[in-house]
């Protein structure tokens, strides 16, 4: 097990309900101000923003809005959200979404007591402590930014999406009611899925051998989600299937899955490119094309850890050659992602041979050269893990 530092601030409120207490845990915390931040529709459509107003001006606390966060979060929303915190001496952050609220409140968090322009922090991954106390309701369990260290926002622009951790935009606060995720389209639910899964592949494929309890709470994780497919996807509104899902979500990303390894994050550097160059891209639907195909680049520096991994969450036999299993446990990924109604190739994204080449110049910005740790990988690498996706 390698060395490691592990934080985990947020206060979880989950549960039926849990977002009628916004008001009364932000309170006992001293808050006076907040921004309200939320996405393009569905949280004003459930009346949810309502609710949360309601909540916080019974415990006396003053909000500004700010909504029409984009999937895929793009930075100059967020510039007009560290404007309003200016403006009204806002002290606390509130999200009402998924990870793209969630992240571009992280980075109105950030910039909010900044005096330059908050993209630099994307840029030279400078940390601060003089961050917004950030709360978070969670309407879609996928991302895990609601108890991640990560923000990633685009930056339209300079056709970056772009990345920046620091524990200090952890959410202090989490209220993480299932109801609220009875109302996803089908499609979002599977994004989720398939993102919350590859949260653990990307920890789980590193250079550091096994690590068993924290291989353990992977494998438990990745099973768990897996299981809960059939349920979650037939019967949308089956509270406990949604209860599973969501805390599996947040698990999946708040780092404990990944302590004593170095983890990989290749194939989310090659997904987040795709995903800049066409911001109509879902992260998860990206994940399933680009996961697969690294893996068949990959898995021969160690099939081993793939026919382990094949055994241990698709339950395959072994045949006794280690190769053959690991090519089968790839397989039943691909698989998996794709009985969620997620693409096989980039193809169904819209995204062709062509278009590789606009990608590599901004991964070898974001990721550096080489990149990845289960294998280090050059721009050359990328470009032949883009051909196989095609
Ligand atoms: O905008 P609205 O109308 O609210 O619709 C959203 C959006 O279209 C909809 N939605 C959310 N909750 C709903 C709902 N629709 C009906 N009922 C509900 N309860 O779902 C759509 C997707 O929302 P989004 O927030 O984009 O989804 P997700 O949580 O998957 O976030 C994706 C973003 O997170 C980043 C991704 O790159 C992407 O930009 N990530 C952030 C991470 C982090 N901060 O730690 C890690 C991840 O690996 C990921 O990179
Ligand atoms: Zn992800």
């Amino acid at each position: 097990m390698e060395n490691f530092e592990f934080v985990s601030p947020t206060h979880f409120v989950f549960g039926r309900g849990a977002e009628e207490q916004v008001g009364e845990k932000l309170a006992e915390r001293g808050a006076r101000k907040a921004l309200i931040h939320y996405g393009g529709q569905s949280a004003v459509k459930s009346g949810l923003i309502d609710r949360v107003k309601a909540a916080l001006d019974e415990a006396g606390i003053e909000h500004v809005e700010l909504g029409g966060v984009r999937p895929n979060p793009e930075i100059g929303l967020a510039r007009e959200g560290i404007a309003l915190c200016k403006e009204h001496g806002v002290d606390w952050v509130l999200a009402v979404g998924g990870g793209s609220v969630i992240d571009s409140a992280k980075a109105i968090a950030v910039g909010a007591h900044y005096d330059g322009d908050v993209w630099d922090f994307f840029e030279t991954k400078r940390l601060t402590d003089d961050v917004l106390p950030i709360a978070v309701v969670l309407t879609i369990p996928a991302a895990g930014s609601e108890a991640s260290k990560n923000t990633v926002v685009s930056n339209d622009e300079l056709q970056l999406k772009t990345g920046y951790a620091n524990n200090a935009q952890r959410p202090k606060l989490a209220f993480m009611n299932p109801e609220l995720t009875f109302t996803l389209p089908e499609y979002q639910t599977a994004a989720g899925l398939t993102d919350m899964f590859c949260h653990l592949l990307e920890r789980f494929f590193d250079d550091v051998g096994a690590v068993p309890v924290t291989d353990n709470l992977c494998l438990a994780l990745m099973k768990t989600v897996r299981a809960e497919v059939p349920r979650v996807m037939v019967e949308p509104d089956n509270y406990d299937a949604r209860a599973n899902v969501m805390w599996a979500g947040m698990l999946c990303h708040q780092g404990l899955a990944g302590v004593g390894r170095h983890e990989d994050w290749a194939t989310h550097g090659l997904e987040h490119e795709l995903s800049a160059l066409n911001p109509a891209i879902t992260h998860g639907a990206g994940l399933a094309v680009m996961f697969p195909a690294w893996m068949e680049y990959v898995y021969a520096e160690n099939p081993a850890r793939f026919a382990f991994y094949g055994r241990e969450v698709f339950g395959l036999a072994p045949t006794g050659d280690l190769e053959a299993d690991a090519l089968s446990a790839i397989d039943e990924t691909r698989g998996f992602f794709a009985s969620l109604g997620m693409p096989v190739t980039l193809d169904e994204l819209d995204v062709r041979e062509e278009d590789i080449e606009k990608l590599i110049p901004t991964l070898k910005e974001n990721k550096g050269e080489p990149f990845g740790s289960f294998k280090k990988l050059t721009m050359d690498d990328a470009r032949e893990i883009y051909k196989i996706a095609l």
